[in-house]
């Protein structure tokens, strides 16, 4: 089970029973909805309004991404909100779990699922509205140890995210940096592709931990 106390460690986590674990975690299905319905906040917040950016509405029915859908926790937050949503997650164990709800709950009807990785998505340039990720943007990195490589994936992923928005499309990530240079690295991923926007922490002096990028797309 994972612990509340602890970073889950991917792939392990995710994989045959832990990924039934996962979804039969209340305490996880609570953290997951609750962080969801905050990262929909600031999607709208006033505060990404500078630079003339027009007001985007929150009724308005866009097309979601859920990057690292997992069981469809957040998608099913999305949906409750309106929105058509795409769940993209790369390990089967937990999208399966993903479509067993979509097989069985009405509420899950207005969800897309693919099986694909984050860094190689199979989506057509500028047919996203917005896009989110809870508690999955920090392992796409998974595997790589040299800093150099790190920086080299991120680019090409933020590049790629800003090529499938479409105009005055948004993003918010939920992640957990391991520390201060991380963080940084996946910043800079966006800043430096053509998205501007801030971050949140839970406290501003923590170097890693639960970390909210803002983003949206520079006109
Ligand atoms: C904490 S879980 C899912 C959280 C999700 N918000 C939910 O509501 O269940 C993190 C997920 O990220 C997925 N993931 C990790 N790396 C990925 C990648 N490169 N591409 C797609 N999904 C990835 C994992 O397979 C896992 O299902």
């Amino acid at each position: 089970m994972v612990r509340k106390t602890r970073l889950p460690i991917f792939p392990d986590d995710y994989l045959e029973d832990k990924a039934e674990e996962y979804d039969n975690s209340k305490w996880m299905e609570r953290n997951q909805k609750r962080t969801t319905s905050l990262s929909i906040q600031y999607l709208f917040d006033d505060r990404l309004n500078f630079n003339n950016t027009p007001e985007i509405q929150l009724g308005d029915s866009f097309i979601f991404l859920d990057l690292g859908c997992g069981s469809g926790y957040s998608s099913e937050i999305l949906i409750k909100n309106g929105y058509r949503v795409v769940g993209i997650d790369i390990l089967h164990d937990m999208l399966l779990k993903a479509r067993e709800k979509k097989r069985h709950l009405k509420s899950f009807k207005g969800l897309e699922l693919i099986l694909a990785d984050i860094n190689n998505l199979p989506i057509r340039a500028k047919c996203i509205d917005h896009i989110i990720s809870i508690s999955s943007y920090n392992f796409i990195i998974h595997g790589l140890k040299n800093y150099g490589e790190k920086v080299k994936l991120l680019g090409d992923t933020g590049k790629y995210l800003n090529n499938i928005l479409k105009k005055n499309g948004r993003i918010v990530i939920e992640f957990y940096p391991k520390d201060d240079s991380e963080l940084k690295i996946f910043n800079k991923s966006f800043i430096n592709n053509g998205f501007e926007g801030f971050m949140i922490k839970s406290n501003p002096k923590q170097k890693s931990g639960q970390t909210f990028l803002l983003l949206k797309k520079k006109l």
